[in-house]
């Protein structure tokens, strides 16, 4: 069983690209709704949660657990990955980021290759990164990128509020105010020279995608970061296929929240109308 955590309804962007794309995977979700938003928490905070979560998904039987968040990815992977893992009682699993997919299709750029290679030592494109306070100080984004290519702008974005009002379920005009107000800092920085490519470097932002698009110049590519995991997940299967599944689908889709139910399924629903029913991480 994969598991695919977030702080929130973010993840189910990943989660649903994830479930459409693997019809014989089982998959698992957990949503930390109690504890969202994460984007303003200190980086320990940050890691104990995300801790915390990948433990719920693996004793509900997750072999592998997905971050779906970019906070959590930046903040908290490589500690997870690193330093807890291999000490835990979970030896045999694994937790993956979403941070590395998505550098390399920003970069046409394998991961692996962190050294300039041409033709993408040459690229000079701009391109945009939107994120939480936390994911845009960890720098995560232009570090990697200007590895891969160094003569490329990478342009951040904090979009403060925004995670919250998606999951609050705010009104169109509210959300449509904040993502505005993003996109005009973003703008505001990028100058004549509008950005050749845009990353919604935060889970809970393809929610209002449309917003985003509305917004940006036209001739600006937003990446969706949902299908660039899915595809590099499908990849990462074919090299490790002990994570696989048996060829059938052997149950529907679980989601937990550790938040409260009817809020979560009432918020969800607005952003995702065929959403699977949430359970509680009380029971
Ligand atoms: N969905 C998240 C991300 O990708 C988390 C945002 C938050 O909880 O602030 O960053």
């Amino acid at each position: 069983m994969i598991g695919v955590f977030d702080s929130g309804h973010g993840g189910l962007t990943v989660f649903r690209a994830l479930v459409e794309r693997f019809p014989a995977l089982d998959f698992i979700y957990l949503g930390d709704h109690a504890n969202v938003p994460y984007g303003n928490r200190p980086s320990s905070e940050v890691v104990d949660l995300t801790r915390a979560g990948v433990e719920t998904l693996y004793r509900r039987g997750a072999r592998l657990v997905l971050l779906g968040c970019n906070t959590a990815t930046c903040v908290a992977a490589r500690t997870l990955q690193q330093d807890w893992l291999p000490q835990s009682e979970w030896t045999g699993r694994n937790v993956l980021g979403i941070v590395a997919p998505t550098v390399e299709a920003a970069t046409q750029t394998p991961w692996a290759v962190s050294t300039p290679q041409y033709p993408q030592k040459l690229n000079t494109d701009v391109i945009a990164v939107f994120g939480t306070m936390r994911t845009i100080s960890s720098f995560v984004y232009p570090e990697e990128i200007r590895k891969r290519c160094p003569r490329a702008t990478v342009v951040q974005q904090v979009c403060a509020d925004l995670v919250a009002a998606i999951e609050a379920a705010r009104p169109e005009p509210e959300l449509d105010a904040i993502v505005k107000v993003g996109v005009d800092g973003l703008l505001a920085q990028t100058g004549a020279q509008p950005p050749h490519r845009a990353i919604l470097g935060c889970t809970h932002f393809p929610l209002v995608e449309h917003l985003f698009r509305k917004h940006l110049p036209p001739s600006t590519r937003l990446l969706s970061q949902p299908e660039i995991v899915a595809d590099s997940f499908e990849d990462y299967l074919s090299r490790k296929p002990q994570y696989a599944g048996s060829g059938a689908r052997l149950k529907a889709p679980v989601l937990l929240t550790t938040g409260e139910l009817e809020s979560v399924t009432r918020t969800s629903r607005v952003f995702w109308s065929a959403v699977p029913v949430f359970q509680t991480t009380a029971e």
